[in-house]
Parts: structure tokens; C-alpha cells; sequence
């Protein structure tokens, strides 16, 4: 069973072929191809919309055919086709879901809609999966830049939602206090970048919200932006007029102050994700999504996972941010368990996981 998927939910495209397991043979990835448009956007200072699907339509034809040439299959050979299908940015969605509906229409083969955060959520099982059952139970943490949740996993299809952030993603908090040190877009990475040589413990950042399931990061990027113009009046010989947003910190005072935010986020995330596991008596944690891709996070979740004798599993470091090969994969266990959309069910910008 051969499977093509196309991501179109906000500013990358992507399209994936993906071959279920096959005797003894587990699943193959066969293309994954990811268009990036950051650059289109950062000039605006955020993603916009008319542009991003302006540029779905010029890329996922010509990542259709790449990745067709690469799987060395002809799109006749397929045998289902699946598209995100929500939440996201509606102008975007509906390009990937069209092209997928198109080509299932087509050639008279299933479609199937997939919502982005089971593409996440399921990424850590990523090429381990070749059955059904090996999503096992577990404690699913998933961060992006436009999400941060904690679900319980029962199985493909059984989700319960524990805990979600009650203002900003913890992915959107990175970015905007990137933002505020005029560094570049996405701010995980960079802010990452400069931690690494940063002491977390030298300026005290709030933790919030640490009694709740629920998650808040709104109040941690306000109290970097009050610490920042003291940081500069204290350290810096900068004027006063000087001192205004973005604030160019350098060498020891960046690589500090990113690393105290970092650890800030990361000390949240890990506790409320251990406290979850522990309350819902679930041996597995999974972590997913691009805030994932953050070492810090990986290595003090899978420490702090080892201690209290909690399995781990996260996804593959190029599955944490957007890709179509985790909704080739998500529809592939979806396809196994005998599911199917119909070609009329609409986008939804609002698609709920659970
Ligand atoms: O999953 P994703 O690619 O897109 C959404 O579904 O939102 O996540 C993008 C987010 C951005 O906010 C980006 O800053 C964050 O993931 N991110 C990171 C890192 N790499 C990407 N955050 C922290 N550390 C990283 N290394
Ligand atoms: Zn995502």
C-alpha cells in the first residue's frame, strides 16, 4: 500500500510518498520533499496568507512530480491520496486538499483528511509502527509554533486532550522574544543557537502556571520584555533612546538571557508532562512537533523520563517541524484500521484533535 500526502496547512509545502509495511519489510519512506517560504515573509513580519497560498499553488505541483521522480512510481500507481486537512491557515489548506481530492477523484482511489496534530502526535512511532497496535498508550506532549498540548493516547483515534496552552504556543514564545532580541524567523532555532553558551541560571524567569494541566507562556515573554531595557540600562552604554525593541544584546548577555528563557520554557513543558504520565499512570511519554527539535527540551525530558522509569519516545529530529511524511503516516495507520474520508468532507481551519 503506497500512499501520497500533501501538507498545505501554513507557509511550507510539502508532499510525501510513503510504502506500508510489506511482509517483513517495515514502512519506506520513499520522497519527502518540504518547500520553505520563509523568506517570502519574514519582510511582513509574519506569514500572509494570499502569499502563502499563492505559493502553494506554484510549489506542490513541482514537489508532486520531484518526489513521484524520486519514489519512482507514477501517480496511477497509488493507492490512496491524503492531504492536511486542518487547523491552519483556510487559503492554504484548501490547496493541498484539492490537489488530493483531485487525484483520489481521479484515479478513483481513497482520500483521506488528516488532521495536522495527529500527524505530530503519531510522528514519534514514525517507521516503528507496522502494525495498528504499536501506538501504544502514552503521554503525548505536542509543541509547535502554533500549539502546545498534552494528550492522552489510548490508541490510533483515541485521544484525550489533558492540557493546552491558555495564551501563546510555546513555539510562538520563542519566536516573539526572538523578535524582541531583533533575531531572525523562526526564533526556536536561533534562540537555541545562542543558549548554547548561556548560563540558564543567571537571570530568573517565571514559571507559570505550574499547578495547572493547563499551559500559559504570555506571562514569561512579558517578563522578558520588562527585563530587557534594565538588562541594556544596567549592562549596556547605550543611550536611553537607544533602549527600545529590538534590544541587540551581545556576547555574554544574549547567550544568557536566551538560555534563561530556554530553560524557562523547557522546565514547564517537562513538568507538567512528567505530573500527566504520573497522574494518568501511562508508562510511555512521547514528545513531537518543532519546538521538539529543541536539544535542550530532548535531553532534559528523556533524563528526567529515565529517572522516574517512564518510557520515551520522539520523533526523528526533520519529522519535529512540518512535513507531509508525517501525514503519509498518519493516514497510512488510519487506511490500515479501515478508514476513509469522502472526497466532500470540507477543510477546517478549526480542526479539533479531539
Ligand atoms: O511544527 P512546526 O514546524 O509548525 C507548526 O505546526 O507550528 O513548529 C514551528 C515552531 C516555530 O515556532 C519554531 O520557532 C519552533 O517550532 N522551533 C523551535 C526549534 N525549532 C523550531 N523551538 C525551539 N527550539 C528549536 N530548536
Ligand atoms: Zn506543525
Amino acid at each position: 500500500m503506497t500512499i501520497l500526502a500533501l501538507e498545505t496547512s501554513c507557509d511550507e509545502t510539502a508532499v510525501a510518498i510513503l510504502r506500508g509495511p510489506n511482509g517483513d519489510s517495515g514502512t519506506d519512506l520513499l520522497a519527502s520533499e518540504v518547500a520553505s517560504q520563509i523568506i517570502e515573509h519574514e519582510k511582513y513580519g509574519g506569514i500572509v496568507p494570499e502569499i502563502a497560498s499563492r505559493n502553494h499553488l506554484v510549489y506542490a505541483p513541482r514537489l508532486l512530480d520531484r518526489a513521484a521522480n524520486l519514489a519512482k512510481i507514477g501517480l496511477s500507481q497509488l493507492d490512496a491520496f491524503a492531504a492536511t486537512s486542518g487547523p491552519g491557515l483556510a487559503s492554504s489548506l484548501m490547496i493541498g486538499a484539492s490537489i488530493a481530492k483531485g487525484l483520489a477523484i481521479g484515479f478513483g482511489k481513497p482520500y483521506l483528511a488528516i488532521n495536522h496534530l495527529e500527524g505530530h502526535l503519531l510522528s514519534p512511532f514514525f517507521g516503528c509502527a507496522d502494525r495498528n497496535d504499536e501506538v501504544v498508550p502514552n503521554i503525548s506532549l505536542i509543541v509547535s509554533g502554533g500549539h502546545t498540548l498534552l494528550v492522552r493516547v489510548r490508541g490510533l483515534r483515541d485521544y484525550q486532550l489533558i492540557g493546552q496552552t491558555v495564551d501563546d504556543a510555546a513555539g510562538e514564545a520563542f519566536d516573539k522574544v526572538a523578535k524582541m532580541l531583533g533575531l531572525g524567523y523562526p526564533g526556536g532555532p536561533e534562540i537555541e543557537k545562542y543558549a548554547r553558551e548561556g548560563d540558564p541560571n543567571r537571570f530568573d524567569l517565571p514559571r507559570s502556571m505550574l499547578d495547572s494541566e493547563n499551559f500559559s507562556f504570555s506571562g514569561l515573554k512579558t517578563a522578558v520584555r520588562y527585563l530587557l531595557p534594565k538588562i541594556v540600562g544596567h549592562f549596556c552604554e547605550t543611550h536611553v533612546e537607544e533602549r527600545r525593541l529590538p534590544y541587540k544584546l551581545d556576547g555574554q548577555l544574549l547567550a544568557d538571557l536566551c538560555a534563561s528563557f530556554q530553560q524557562a520554557v523547557v522546565d514547564v513543558l517537562v513538568r507538567k508532562t512528567i505530573a500527566a504520565a504520573r497522574k494518568h499512570q501511562v508508562g510511555l511519554v512521547t514528545v513531537s512537533g518543532g519546538v521538539s527539535r529543541n536539544q535542550q527540551l530532548r535531553k532534559q525530558l528523556g533524563e528526567v523520563c529515565a529517572r522516574e522509569k517512564l518510557e520515551f519516545k520522539m520523533a526523528e529530529s526533520w519529522l519535529c517541524t512540518d512535513n507531509a511524511a508525517m501525514i503519509a503516516f498518519a493516514a497510512l495507520l488510519r487506511l490500515q484500521a479501515g478508514f476513509r474520508s469522502k472526497v466532500t468532507e470540507e477543510i477546517d481551519p478549526n480542526f479539533a484533535l479531539v
